[in-house]
């Protein structure tokens, strides 16, 4: 099993989208997976669930907020599994093709009140090191997947919020994979040297802990993805090419396929409870360069 969280600083660079059909493809190939959402918007939930469906069977009982709940109650230890539902429109497409399968822990609108929880339970905003809930609450997502019930997951796909907050923080932790999306633009590719800077301020910090006691964590970063990018004739428009070229001068590896932007496809895709990647009579280059995305994607996680 490879865990990948999905995460940037910057809203609306297609964290959720890149997520969602990495996903939906690895599974249309015949892989499980599961999608776990950890942002409080639970976009990544609506794409895939109708929000009415959301709120009459899951809402109450069967999100992530309320097994962050039961993680704060029991002190850091919880199963997961009966969070985990499958999609059904989606996994009527993919059954068709392949004996793949897509889950799906669903978010909450609430969840920011369980990044507070946390931090009032670690002692205050600041994560004091010296709590003895550090190491249990930071490992909460890691120690859930380790339970025989996950075992037949292939690929775990994590779509973090953009911020770095305490339920951001127990995804970071649990996986193997970080994977950036973002935007050609200044805004979206300024704060990726900040992000692999907190990333790696974390990794330092909970290794001092786990020192001797737990198992020490090393989370790679997998490479940034463009998004929504636009071309001309001759190939991503020239403004771009700078933010393009950008990872490589801050020594961050880039995933050689980017995705195209495309409003039309990706508006519908939501509503109708299937990624772009699975919309029938779509636009066939956007779907191709989610194809490829995904066999990089693999390619990189299974060198
Ligand atoms: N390649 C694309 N072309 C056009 N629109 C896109 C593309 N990818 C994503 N979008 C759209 O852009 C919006 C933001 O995408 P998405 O929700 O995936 O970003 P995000 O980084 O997850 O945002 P947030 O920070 O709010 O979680 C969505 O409306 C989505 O449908
Ligand atoms: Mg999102």
């Amino acid at each position: 099993m490879t865990v990948v969280s999905v995460i940037n600083y910057k809203g609306g660079v297609g964290k959720t989208t890149v997520t969602a059909n990495i996903g939906a493809e690895l599974a249309y190939r015949g892989h499980k997976v599961l999608l776990i959402d950890l942002d409080p918007q639970a976009s990544l939930t609506f794409s895939f669930l109708d929000p009415s469906q959301w709120e009459r069977e899951l809402a109450d009982d069967r999100t992530i907020l309320q097994w962050f709940g039961t993680v704060l109650n029991d002190g850091g230890t919880a199963p997961l599994d009966r969070y985990v539902i499958a999609p059904t429109m989606v996994n009527d497409i993919i059954s068709e093709h392949s004996a793949g399968r897509l889950d799906l822990v669903p978010s909450h609108l609430m969840l920011t009140d369980a990044d507070l929880d946390f931090a009032a339970d670690l002692g205050g905003s600041r994560f004091q090191h010296g709590s003895p809930r550090f190491l249990p609450l930071h490992r909460a997502l890691a120690s859930a997947l380790a339970a025989p019930a996950f075992e037949a997951y292939q690929v775990v796909l994590i779509d973090c919020p953009p911020n770095f907050t305490m339920v951001t923080r127990t995804g970071i932790v649990a996986s193997d994979h970080i994977l950036i999306p973002a935007r050609p633009d200044y805004l979206s590719t300024l704060g990726i040297d900040y992000l692999r800077k907190k990333v790696s301020e974390l990794v330092t910090d909970f290794n001092r802990v786990a020192a001797g006691k737990v198992e020490q964590i090393s989370p790679e970063i997998l490479g940034i993805v463009f998004t929504m990018v636009q071309y001309s004739s001759q190939g991503p428009l020239l403004a771009l090419r700078d933010f393009i070229n950008h990872p490589a001068t801050i020594e961050i590896p880039r995933f050689a396929t980017m995705i195209r932007d495309n409003k039309t496809l990706f508006a519908a895709a939501g509503e109708q409870g299937l990624p772009a990647v699975l919309l029938p009579n779509a636009n066939i280059n956007v779907q191709y360069e989610l194809q490829q995305l995904t066999s990089e994607f693999l390619a990189k996680i299974r060198p």
